[in-house]
């Protein structure tokens, strides 16, 4: 690489990254756009403009991060959820296209207009924020027990200016009122920890990058799923939801997991890849 290329010339890079990226050309557009604060529609209308030397330094700084496997989003430091752009961090999960599937759902069901929602293990923020900005009547909370994940997520919701959700630190439920203590919810979504500790994937691609905290849950990846569908019940009000995104091969497991917590309605739904990816039950009984 050099300070005369045009942009053409080095969007020509991506071949260097044919080998370990699907989205090679997609990448290093993004990579040269965040160098020249460009968007991607100005690379395709400027492709012959030569960047000054500092730009293209500043390209090649971040393409060799992105060679050594680095995802994108963290290079970068913003991840697209939904409607939304938000800011991402090596402390938590970097958001997937397959968790849009959670928020479709939560969306679809037959839930009151003034509706309270508890988003478990939240990270970036990413559902909670998502469902806030679609449902203005909607109050939601969200926790996670990484603190750095909490002040993340607190910023997203600042830049989102989304006032209807409150952001703080809990294990799970530990810091969740339950019982007869107000508020109770009508729906509680999670996107928990659910892949088993020896999974060979969790050394390749963007996973190596992401904290354990976000990844792993257990030998058989199900420790955090118990918790969140066993405990449930509690904190739900009779006719409340608990909609949960889980591993493609856990569907089963997970069926059971919510009729033995007394769930009733309990299905599973596919992602855009034809994968068991969501499970959801209703709650009946008064618990
Ligand atoms: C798979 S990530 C999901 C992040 C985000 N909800 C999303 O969908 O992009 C799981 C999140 O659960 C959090 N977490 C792990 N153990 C937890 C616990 N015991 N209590 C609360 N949150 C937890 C992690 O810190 C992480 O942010």
């Amino acid at each position: 690489m050099s300070s005369i290329n045009s942009v053409t010339e080095l969007l020509q890079n991506s071949d260097q990254l044919q080998s370990m990226s699907d989205t090679a050309v997609l990448d290093t557009e993004l990579l040269l756009c965040f160098a020249l604060d460009v968007d991607r529609t100005w690379l395709k209308t400027w492709p012959d403009h030569r960047p000054e030397a500092i730009q293209v330094k500043t390209f090649e700084a971040l393409f060799a991060r992105r060679l050594t496997g680095e995802p994108i989003a963290f290079i970068i430091g913003c991840q697209g959820f939904w409607t939304l752009n938000l800011k991402v961090s090596a402390d938590t999960l970097i958001p997937r296209p397959e968790t849009e599937l959670l928020v479709e759902i939560a969306l679809g069901l037959d839930l009151p207009k003034v509706c309270r929602v508890l988003d478990l293990g939240t990270g970036t923020g990413a559902i909670a924020l998502a469902l806030a900005s679609e449902r203005t009547d909607w109050q939601l909370t969200a926790v996670d027990s990484q603190i750095a994940a909490v002040n993340l997520a607190e910023i997203n919701r600042q830049h989102c200016q989304l006032d209807n959700v409150s952001i703080y630190q809990s294990d799970w439920f530990s810091q969740v009122p339950g019982f007869s203590a107000s508020p109770q919810y009508h729906l509680i979504i999670s996107n928990p920890p659910y892949i088993e500790i020896n999974d060979p994937h969790l050394s390749q691609g963007d996973l190596r990058f992401e904290p354990v905290s976000a990844l792993v849950s257990g030998q058989d990846g199900l420790d955090d799923l118990r918790i969140v569908i066993e405990q449930s019940p509690r904190y739900l009000h009779s006719n409340g939801w608990l909609l949960v995104e889980h591993g493609y091969q856990q569907g089963n497991a997970v069926r059971n997991l919510f009729a033995n917590a007394g769930f009733t309605a309990v299905a599973t739904q596919v992602d855009y890849n034809n994968l068991e990816r969501v499970t959801l039950g209703c709650l009946l009984a008064t618990h």
